[in-house]
């Protein structure tokens, strides 16, 4: 048997980091990257398991694996997933957690589950292989149990990282590439490390990396401390973007939801950020179809969708999860909650539509990550506001910054022409 791994991710950002620490963990032990499935004697399943959706995509990846296959490689499951199922495949070889990846060296050797010997699920150690945007989590856990999340049972609690060793492996993983770095935490907003909480972490990330954009996700409503639009208004390398999940317009929703914000809350967060910087982005995420959802609570989610006027949003159906509280609510049809959703889609997406008309004819300042898929003359970038651009023009290179002119929208993306390069 060779000693190449493949790995397959599925989910958020934050898999995808798990993802890079694994390579490096078995990069560092004399392990290779296998040029495809077939190549590999281990495959790693990276998967999330926050809604069934994403849990089935996983599963079909894992169903693909030919029998022979299953028999004759490692078959190894992570992230998210490997602490969701109930039941696990017989010929899966090991389920490795997001704190546990330290000991999956030790697992391949011994070919058995270990009980966890180094790990305590901060990577904070090891340098990863950063593209030209360095993913780079300040936390790890979440302690906020939102009756309808998994997140907190699969990884943990919630433990904020030092902001010497957040610095140290920024430095370490940063390379020629890097041109942004991306703070993660399930909730940014409730960092806490040694009295120091999440603005002065921004600040030090914000003075020692002057050359650098800096984002974050994820905000929580209820720990949101309005001193961070201050300081995007006042440094130009904090993206004007703020990811805020609103969940439900309905209070009653949610309080079931144990979100611990009300909607008036929520407006209010808005309203301020958006007096001290009128062009930041608002993105935010919403669920339809929680158990006990009323139309009538539906419709003060689609009331406050039409108020607030999303840049963007990323929407779900409700979906049932193990060990979470929502379970024990009245349910809502799963064709009901489908239909809401579509009813919420259409009207975010008149709304997202509104708002990137009125991008014509502005200049963005745009970081071009690569190359179109359609064309060699035109790249995919974003903006301060976290917004997809489509820069035109010739000799554009990956990881620079251009001022865009914005000529078109296809669709629901706006095209533009270089101005500058910066
Ligand atoms: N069902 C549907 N959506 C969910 N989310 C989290 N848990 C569930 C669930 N059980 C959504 C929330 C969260 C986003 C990351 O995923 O909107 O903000
Ligand atoms: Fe889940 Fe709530 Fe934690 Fe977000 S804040 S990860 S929705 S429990």
């Amino acid at each position: 048997m060779n000693n190449r791994f493949h790995i397959a991710t599925y989910g958020c950002q934050m898999n995808d980091y798990d993802s890079l620490i694994i390579e490096s963990i078995l990069l560092s032990e004399g392990y290779e990257r296998a040029s495809c499935i077939d190549d590999a004697s281990v495959i790693i399943v990276n998967g999330c398991s926050v809604r069934e959706h994403a849990e089935e995509r996983a599963m079909g990846f894992i169903n693909s694996v030919s029998v022979e296959s299953k028999k004759k490689k490692k078959i190894i499951l992570a992230g998210c997933l490997a602490r969701s199922l109930k039941d696990i495949p017989e010929f899966i070889d090991a389920a490795v957690s997001p704190t546990e990846y330290k000991d999956l060296p030790e697992i391949l050797k011994n070919n058995f589950n270990v009980l966890s010997l180094k790990s305590k699920g901060d990577y904070t150690d090891i340098s990863i292989n950063s593209g030209i945007t360095l993913l780079t989590p300040i936390s790890k856990g979440c302690d906020n149990f939102c009756s309808y999340c998994i997140v907190p049972y699969l990884r943990g609690r919630e433990e904020s990282f030092s902001s010497d060793s957040i610095l140290k492996q920024i430095k370490r993983s940063k390379n020629l590439l890097t041109r942004e770095i991306l703070l993660m935490g399930q909730n940014v907003n409730s960092y806490l490390s040694k009295g120091r909480v999440f603005t002065d972490i921004l600040s030090d990330v914000l003075n020692e990396f002057g050359d650098m954009r800096v984002r974050f996700i994820t905000s929580h409503p209820k720990d949101f401390s309005i001193k961070i639009i201050e300081m995007m208004a006042e440094n130009k390398n904090l993206c004007r973007h703020l990811h805020l999940p609103v969940q439900s317009g309905s209070d009653r929703i949610l309080s079931l939801m144990h979100r611990k914000y009300t909607a008036d809350d929520f407006r209010e967060i808005v309203r301020l950020a958006r007096k001290i910087l009128p062009d930041i982005t608002i993105t935010t995420d919403i669920m339809t179809g929680m158990p006990e959802e009323s139309e009538k609570d539906f419709e003060e989610t689609l009331n406050i969708v039409n108020e607030i006027q999303f840049d963007d949003a990323f929407m779900y159906k409700y979906s049932g999860r193990r060990f979470t509280l929502s379970r024990y609510f009245e349910s809502v049809s799963s064709e009901e909650g489908l239909s809401r959703l579509g009813r919420l889609i259409k009207v975010q997406q008149e709304i997202k539509k509104k708002k990137v008309l009125m991008l014509k004819g502005k200049t963005l300042e745009v970081l071009s990550e690569r190359e179109s898929k359609k064309s060699k003359s035109e790249f995919y970038g974003r903006d301060s506001g976290n917004r997809s651009v489509i820069i035109r023009g010739m000799n554009i290179q990956a990881g620079k910054l251009y001022n865009v002119k914005i000529n078109e929208i296809a669709g629901l993306t706006p095209l533009g022409d270089i101005a500058e390069e910066k």
